[in-house]
């Protein structure tokens, strides 16, 4: 009985999983005895007969009841025979279990972080705003430093790294952003993390207490509401013009603990912050005791106009903290990116990041160290610069024939993307599928929105798709633009667009 039992099972589990023998007949006997098939305190039958009637090896068999024994499923008493354990209790029915709910499941705050706007999957269509053109970049050099790195290892580029990073690419960062980003530091001063996200989430989680409150721009970069809301801060969105973050005074009568921006170019809109701005922003903290979270993800890229200091650079006090990410220049599956404290930070940033989230990756971090000190950094950036800006010029074009009062671009000086703004109007999630069905990728700037109903409009990438493909596809997606535009109202009112 017992046999014949076994042997379907067996036969059962060796057609669906590729697993030795000795660990299916574990997993029958196993499966027998919390299934109740075989009772508390039944004897089973001896090694040698198991042996005879399943046709398997004594070792075999052997083997399968000592790993019961020893997880306590089977007791063996000398002389009289191997039984199962009195003690183990018969488990309810093995179901699958129903698909739970995500209302049953998830915590409050993991249901509404999942409600919120982000880019769902990796979309490497020709607009999908923020990928990079991972196909320039030079593999064959990276592997050669990355070997190089881990033939030379030695057994501390092996543990955690506890002081913010691997040395020489602290000092490479720092080098950088003191040249081109006038933010004034010492190496000390620089963490690497492993990118913007986790950059955001250890401010969040060491200068802000629970439900302590975030000013962000509306709209908003989504990685950053998520990491405000799983850090559980209360948000509080600050609507952006063209001139970048704007507070008004009803915003101080809710005065923030941080502040988060994007001052180099807004994210999603692409406006640049003012500097009158800028001075209000850092009178803000002050007068608040806030920090400033400066995210400038894509300063790199800059094709029109004077570069624009970092709003670090204008610090006097010490309130604003820097993030940077190598996600745009090299590519984004890297995971590094660099975090800037004020000098008074510095020890407990770097013992929170330590306990928190176990930072790593040396050997990666000496490979970039020297690929930035051996210029290919420099280079690649060049490179990418002449493209994205080619890119960038072609799209620009492409898209004139739809321009008009109805539309306006904004954000095309720097980075990957650029704004189409379009009539308060228009349905631009509705325009978003529509031009989806034509096989392009671009965002309605409405998801971006946090509480304002008055941005709408179209964010469009020209970092993944390579020239050629611009040309191709930039005059089909401003023919379904202006298509949507012809059908709107003639309303001169709904039909203008807003100004960033
Ligand atoms: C506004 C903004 N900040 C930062 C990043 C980079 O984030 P990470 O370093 O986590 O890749 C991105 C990437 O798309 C971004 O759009």
């Amino acid at each position: 009985m017992l046999s014949e039992l076994l042997s379907t099972e067996i036969a059962r589990l060796g057609l669906q999983l590729k697993m030795p023998l000795h660990r299916q007949l574990y997993e029958a006997l196993r499966g027998a005895i919390l299934d109740g098939k075989l009772s508390a305190g039944s004897r089973l039958p001896s090694s040698r007969d198991l042996t005879r009637d399943l046709r398997l090896s004594r070792n075999t068999v052997i083997t399968a009841l000592n790993q019961l024994a020893v997880e306590g499923y089977l007791v063996s008493h000398v002389g009289r025979g191997t039984f199962v354990n009195e003690r183990v209790a018969k488990a309810p029915p093995r179901r699958r279990p129903a698909q739970p709910s995500q209302e049953t499941t998830l915590s409050h705050r993991g249901q509404a972080l999942l409600k919120t706007f982000c880019a769902t999957q990796l979309e490497i269509y020709p607009f999908t705003p923020g990928i990079v053109d991972f196909s320039a970049f030079p593999v064959a050099v990276w592997q050669r430093l990355q070997n190089k790195h881990w033939r030379m290892t030695y057994p501390d580029m092996l543990d955690y790294s506890y002081s913010g990073g691997y040395a020489p690419l602290r000092r490479a960062v720092a080098d950088y952003l003191r040249v081109f980003r006038s933010v004034p530091m010492d190496v000390e001063q620089v963490i690497i993390t492993s990118g913007t996200q986790q950059s955001m989430e250890l401010c969040a989680q060491l200068l802000a207490d629970l439900n302590a409150t975030v000013w962000l721009e509306d709209p908003a970069y989504w990685g950053a509401v998520k990491a405000f809301m799983a850090t559980g801060l209360s948000l509080h969105p600050v609507k952006v013009d063209e001139n970048g973050m704007a507070p008004r005074a009803e915003d101080e009568a809710t005065p923030p603990r941080l502040i988060y921006v994007t001052p180099s170019h807004q994210y999603p809109t692409g406006s640049v912050m003012s500097l009158s701005r800028r001075l209000q922003i850092l009178s803000i903290a002050r007068q608040h005791k806030a920090w400033i979270l400066e995210d400038d993800y894509d300063s790199e890229f800059r094709f029109s106009g004077a570069a624009i200091s970092s709003l670090a650079g204008l610090d006097c006090d010490e309130r604003v903290l820097y993030m940077g990410s190598f996600s745009k220049v090299l590519y984004p599956g890297l995971k590094l990116g660099y975090l800037v404290v004020p000098r008074g930070l510095v020890a407990s940033f770097k013992q929170a990041h330590y306990d928190l989230n176990r930072p790593g990756q040396i050997p990666l971090q000496a490979a970039l160290a020297e690929f930035i000190e051996m210029g290919h950094f420099a280079s690649a950036l060049r490179r990418a610069r002449q493209s994205y800006s080619e890119r960038r010029c072609c799209l620009l074009e492409a898209l004139k024939p739809c321009l008009g009062p109805a539309a306006h671009i904004s954000g095309a000086e720097q980075g990957l993307h650029l704004c189409l703004n379009l009539p308060v109007a228009m349905d631009d999630k509705a325009l978003t599928q529509s031009i989806g069905a034509l096989g392009l990728t671009v965002r309605p700037l409405s998801a971006y929105c946090l509480d304002r109903k008055d941005a709408t409009g179209l964010v469009i990438g020209y970092g993944y798709a390579p020239l050629a493909e611009i040309e191709r596809y930039g005059p089909v997606l401003a023919k379904a633009v202006s298509a949507a535009l012809a059908r709107l109202s003639t309303d001169p009112v709904l039909s203008s667009s807003r100004k960033f």
